[in-house]
């Protein structure tokens, strides 16, 4: 999804615009179509061709109405766009897809072993996997950060999970696949038979993890659910199966496309770099404008449990109601000059990681991790270029990158620390 910043106030409105259309998110640019509805329609309701419908909510308040207010919106019947019309198997087994107290139970003690305080003597693990990913960069050339960064998730939140590295590829593509199944770079069959397939096989692999798990848990995270009781009882295999895929799925595809569309900013604005560069204490608010800029989960579904208003719209029982992050992310109301990539911005209350009962439970994991990226990337390279056309993900869901080809300058003794690092962290154990 290419991130710009809206020239006026004309062009296509909502009505002319399939938001569900994932194409649009990998040719078009939705940021001049939600300034307008967040001005003109803020609340608006969509119909497809074939009947269904959803409201879309773009302003900041209201996202984070419908984000927080579980009483009206609904997680149980699925969150994102591809249930439209139909039901999430998931509903109140998946931690993503309950409303409380189903939720609570799930989520507290699932939250403390994501803690930042309990993720802490997993760092030096993270600092390895991103050594690991940027060695590359040490052979010049091209080097596509939007590949390297795909597999960047994985390795810390498989090791996590205790997920066998060779498995590692296999489910990186897999949970691409299943947010972007109308992408033609993963795309292998008509209707949702893509996404159903990817899904089938996701199921299937933490299906057979869990049970062969049962006999030896170990202390990762997969170990941790199922010796974890939620209510007083244990996990069911089913609920097991549905929360490592949401673990996984959550991590994997939205944390590279923080790392792309940051580096890919700093690109269009050289002197933003150097002055992070120059002062690494910007580092924590440069990476949360980095994930208010990318906000990489586009959207997340809501349906209205009864009959209620939300700017003076009318949304009855049962309608679904779209949150676009994304939009909420630039509301002019909120954020001062929101089309400026802005390293000191502060205060910077985006909700990139949500907002309310479901915010991101990874977000320490995912800030641990961009962490210790950037720590590592910034001072070791002095200038990046594009060396080829960007690629967007067709996807309505992630506001993805998929290629990101980057030439880098190295700044002096970059190699010498890089390779350093690498020689002394050994391999990344799982
Ligand atoms: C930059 C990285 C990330 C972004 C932008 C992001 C974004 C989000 C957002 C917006 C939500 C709220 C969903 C809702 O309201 O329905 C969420 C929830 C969630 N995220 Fe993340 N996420 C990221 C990283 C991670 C990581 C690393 C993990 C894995 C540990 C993860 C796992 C989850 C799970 C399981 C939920 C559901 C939480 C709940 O229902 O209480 N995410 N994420």
């Amino acid at each position: 999804m290419r991130i710009t910043a809206p020239p006026h106030d004309d062009g296509p409105g909502p009505g002319a615009v399939d938001l569900s259309d994932h194409d649009f998110y990998a040719t078009g640019d939705p940021h001049p179509l939600w300034a307008r509805m967040r001005r003109h329609t803020p609340v608006h309701l969509s119909t497809l061709p074939d009947g269904r419908s959803f409201w879309s909510v773009t302003r900041y308040h209201d996202v984070n109405t419908v984000l927080r207010d579980h009483t009206r919106f609904t997680s149980s019947r699925g969150t994102l766009l591809s249930v439209l019309g139909g039901t999430d198997p998931a509903g109140n087994r998946m931690m993503a897809a309950s409303d409380p107290p189903v939720h609570t139970a799930l989520r507290k003690p699932m939250a403390k072993v994501l803690s930042h305080q309990a993720l802490r003597p997993y760092n030096p693990q993270v600092r390895r996997v991103v050594h690991r990913m940027l060695a590359p960069l040490l052979d010049g050339g091209v080097w596509d950060l939007a590949e390297a960064g795909a597999r960047f998730p994985m390795a810390f939140t498989g090791t996590l999970m205790g997920l066998p590295e060779e498995d590692w590829d296999r489910l990186t593509r897999l949970t691409t696949t299943a947010i972007a199944p109308q992408d033609a770079d993963y795309r292998h069959s008509e209707g949702h038979g893509t996404l159903a397939a990817a899904h089938h096989e996701l199921f299937a692999y933490f299906s057979g993890l869990v049970r062969r798990r049962r006999r030896d848990p170990g202390d990762d995270l997969v170990g941790f659910l199922l010796g974890m009781e939620a209510d007083g009882r244990p996990l069911r295999h089913d609920e097991l199966v549905y929360n490592c895929y949401s673990l996984l799925l959550g991590a994997n595809v939205t944390t590279p496309h923080a790392v792309a569309a940051t580096v890919l900013a700093l690109v269009d604005h050289p002197r933003e770099w150097d002055r992070w560069r120059a002062d690494p204490s910007l580092t924590s608010t440069a990476i949360e404008e980095g994930l208010r800029w990318s906000s990489p989960a586009n959207h997340f579904l809501r349906h209205a449990t009864r009959d209620t208003h939300l700017r003076g719209r009318h949304i009855r029982e049962g309608d679904a109601v779209v949150a676009w992050l994304g939009s909420a992310n630039r509301d002019e109301e909120i954020f001062a000059d929101p089309y400026r990539f802005d390293l000191t911005r502060s205060p910077n209350r985006h909700v990139a990681f949500g907002f309310g009962p479901h915010y991101c439970i990874g977000a320490p994991l995912a800030r641990i991790a961009l962490d210790a990226l950037f720590r590592t990337l910034v001072p070791a390279v002095e200038r990046f270029t594009l060396a080829g056309p960007v690629e967007h993900l067709a996807s309505n869901f992630v506001a993805g990158i998929k290629s990101l080809p980057l030439r880098a300058r190295l700044s002096p003794g970059a190699r010498r620390t890089i390779e350093a690092a690498v020689a002394e962290d050994g391999p990344v154990t799982v």
